[in-house]
């Protein structure tokens, strides 16, 4: 059966690493997969229960109506001080808010890169803790930290063989994750 992603950036960076990431990910994915990409959660008001009483914003709503048709959500994300990015939590606080919630049992996998040695890891468990309440079903294994990212990124695409042939192999675990 096809499968259809959606990835989820938590950098706003014209030049981020995640997002190279997130943007070579159609190529590694396995054949009769597609990925695309969610609109940047940049475009998000900041949370406010006031905004969301006067109706939803509209990119909200149409970045739920994209999780929901979805076959699984890939979130690549930069750690910050040792968490999730603000914009990325506050994406995740307004689409928390939708209902139904578009996240309740859908297929996630996680993925970060730093130029650091960790990875982003500890973003990674701050991130599994919030959609625990989402009750999104988080992949566990295996997990993709990407650490010295600088060296694995050129002109905004993974090229570094080995993360490449890494991540090919948990896309591959994700489709099966997903069924
Ligand atoms: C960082 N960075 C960082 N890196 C890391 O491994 N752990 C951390 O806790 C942090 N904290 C942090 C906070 C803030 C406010 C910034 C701006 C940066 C460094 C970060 O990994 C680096 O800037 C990446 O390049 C950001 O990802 P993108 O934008 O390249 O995808």
């Amino acid at each position: 059966d096809k499968k259809h992603f959606v990835t989820l950036v938590g950098s706003l960076r014209k030049g981020s690493f995640n997002a190279a990431i997130a943007h070579t990910l159609p190529e590694l994915a396995p054949e009769g997969v597609t990925v695309s990409h969610l609109a940047s959660p940049g475009d998000f008001p900041h949370y406010n229960a006031d905004l969301q009483e006067e109706g939803f914003p509209a990119p909200v709503l149409a970045m739920a109506e994209a999780i929901a048709q979805a076959d699984g959500v890939i979130i690549v994300t930069p750690e910050y001080n040792y968490s999730v990015p603000g914009v990325l939590k506050n994406a995740l606080d307004w689409l928390s808010r939708v209902s139904p919630n578009p996240f309740a049992a859908k297929p996630v996998l996680i993925q970060s890169a730093s130029p650091g040695n960790i990875g982003g890891a500890r973003a990674q468990y701050h991130l599994r803790q919030i959609l625990v309440f989402f009750d999104a079903r988080v992949m566990n294994k295996p997990e993709a930290m990407i650490g010295q990212v600088t060296d694995k990124v050129k002109d905004g695409v993974l090229t570094d063989d080995v993360t490449r042939t890494f991540l090919s192999k948990q896309l591959q675990a994700f489709v099966e994750f997903s069924r």
